[in-house]
This record gives C-alpha cells, structure tokens and sequence, in this order.
C-alpha cells in the first residue's frame, strides 16, 4: 500500500460530534452543508466535498452511503462540475440535496449556485439554484440548468421530503428578509409553486414533521460563524408560523454549528428526530467537522440536549429508532 493512501478505517460504534469522522477509506468525510436521504435500506448523505486535492476550476459534491447512520462508505465524487453558467474563476456550489423522483426514477440535485455579477461588490450575487439529474442516486449526476425559484435571490437552500412524499424546497432570499418554502414539481425539475414565506432572516434551513406538527430550524445569517441557531413551528407548512425561539443554549452558539438538515429515523419502538450541523473552518474548510445529535421534540418544543457540557458521542439503533449514549 502506498504511503499515501490511508489504511481502512475499523467499525466505528458511535457518531461523535466535531471530531475527525473517517469514511471507510479512512479520510475524513467530506459532505459540508449537505443532508441524509433515505433509498431503499440505506442512507445516503450528500455534500460539499473541500478535498484540497480537488481541481481548482470544479466544485465536487461527494455521496457516502450507510446502514447505520455512524460508518460511511464513499460512493465517490457524484458531480465534478466545471463553472456551469460563465460566472467567473470564483464561482461557489453550496449545499447540495437529492430528491428521489418516484414519478421519473431518476434523482435531482439542487445546489447553491453563486458568485460574482459583473461590478458587484459581493461574491454571493448571483444567488440562483443549480439542478442536475442522475440515473442512479450515486450518479453520475448531470448539470441541467440553473434559475431564481419563484424569481428570487435564493442563497442557502434546505430540502424537506414530506411522510406524502411531496418535495419541498427551502430558501433563503435576502431583499426579502425571510426565506421561502416552494413545492417542487413531480418530476422534481422545476419549483411549482410558493407554499410559504416566512419573515424570518435564517438560513442553513431545514424541516421535520413530527406528531402532526412542523418544525423549521435554521441559522441567523453570520456568515461563516456560527450563532445561537432558531427553530420555529407550524401546524400546516403555509403557517402561519411561531416566532423563532431557541433550541439550544443561546451562549453555545448551537454547540459552534450552523443547522444544514433535519433526520427523521422512524423505528419500531420510538421515532428518533437528529440534528444534522456544520461545525465551519472557514480558513481551512476541508476540516470543517459535523455535529450530529438527537433533539428532544414534542408538543411544540425542541432542545438540543447534550448529557454533558458538550454533545458526546451516541449511537442509534436504526431498527428500532432508540438512541444510546456513550
Ligand atoms: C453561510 C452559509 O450558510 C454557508 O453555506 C456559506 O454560504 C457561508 N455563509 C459563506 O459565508
């Protein structure tokens, strides 16, 4: 084997948050802003893969597949994505999420599409969403178009796949100081319709159905650095929604994460709800870390309850949905 490569990492017993998290190669996973969706008896997670090996001119997407949410499997680099739309050597892909289309069999991918428009002073104006489509969830995924959903500016989006299976976009719009939620079509292509528009300025935006309730997490909008992350609550997805309220320890600033997805595990004996979060290092993003953790949810309320001053490591048991701490 040659030095370079590194040895196979051992099973793995628990999911243990901010530390290095290898894959089955051993390397550190690579799956930024990204979320879990279930096919079949697996899960598959997605994301922005920072490997600093990457070709500067592309922005990768790598997928992971697991059967119990703590040991991951490197499916490989889905979309290795050239500048798309001519926006310039600086352009950014973001938080990329996969909706399996039961109408089509195929499986789209949107993305924070962005960068520089000509004379502006922000590499975050373009602000639209990138779409590509792919045979087989772990691709290879195609570029099909990028637009402005509903013709907004969309920045950070969210993905929300209803117990209907109905698809749900989630964006962030800046000028209009709130974020949106937007049905997608069946095919999965197209945003079909507004369902909502929340005046509330979060991003990093995701939703989790439980007990006849929504519930809506998301960041304040500090950039790279993480602040004390909101949640929100509605009985139908049109709202009307609650104000923003806490979930966790304001002063931890969400434990230093910004919220990217929300898992529901259903099992035979409890339904477990996890927080997906990014722990960023913005002057060394390939190391950003992850902090995944179940949340105490019911009865409108949600915490983010670690056992001791930080979140530790835990495992759960995907049949049954009942979580362990170590
Ligand atoms: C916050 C967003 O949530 C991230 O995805 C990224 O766009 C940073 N801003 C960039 O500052």
């Amino acid at each position: 084997m040659s030095a370079s490569r590194p040895s196979p990492a051992a099973p793995r017993r628990f999911i243990e948050p901010g530390q290095l998290w290898p894959d089955d190669r051993g390397v550190h996973i690579q799956a930024h802003g990204g979320a879990v969706v279930r096919h079949g008896d697996a899960w598959f997670w997605f994301g922005e893969d920072r490997s600093r090996d990457n070709d500067p001119a592309r922005r990768c997407i790598a997928c992971y597949v697991s059967r119990d949410l703590v040991n991951w499997t490197f499916r490989g680099q889905v979309l290795r994505l050239a500048d798309p739309e001519n926006i310039g050597p600086e352009w950014i892909l973001e938080r990329p999420k996969v909706y399996p289309c039961a109408q089509t069999g195929k499986f789209v991918m949107y993305f924070h599409l962005d960068g520089r428009l000509p004379g502006h002073w922000s590499r975050y104006s373009v602000a639209r969403v990138g779409v590509a489509i792919a045979d087989a969830i772990d691709g290879e995924y195609r570029f099909v178009r990028s637009f402005r959903p509903l013709g907004q500016e969309s920045r950070d989006i969210g993905q929300f796949i209803d117990d209907d299976g109905e698809a749900y976009l989630i964006f962030e719009s800046r000028p209009t100081k709130g974020f949106f939620i937007a049905r997608l079509t069946p095919d999965r292509l197209d945003v079909a319709e507004q369902v909502a528009f929340v005046a509330a300025p979060i991003e990093g935006g995701a939703i989790v159905r439980h007990d006849g309730l929504y519930y809506c997490i998301g960041s304040h909008l500090t950039g790279w650095w993480p602040n004390a992350n909101k949640f929100l609550t509605a009985e139908r997805l049109a709202g009307p929604w609650s104000e923003p309220r806490d979930f966790a320890p304001p002063e931890t600033a969400t434990f230093g994460s910004q919220s990217t997805n929300l898992l529901k595990i259903v099992g035979t004996k409890q339904t477990a709800v996890i927080y997906l979060g990014d722990i960023w290092r913005p002057y060394d993003l390939p190391d950003s870390r992850y902090l995944w953790h179940p949340l105490e949810i019911g009865g409108g309320q949600l915490h983010l309850e670690p056992r001791g001053w930080m979140p530790g490591p835990w495992s759960i048991d995907v049949q049954t949905g009942e979580v362990a701490y170590a």
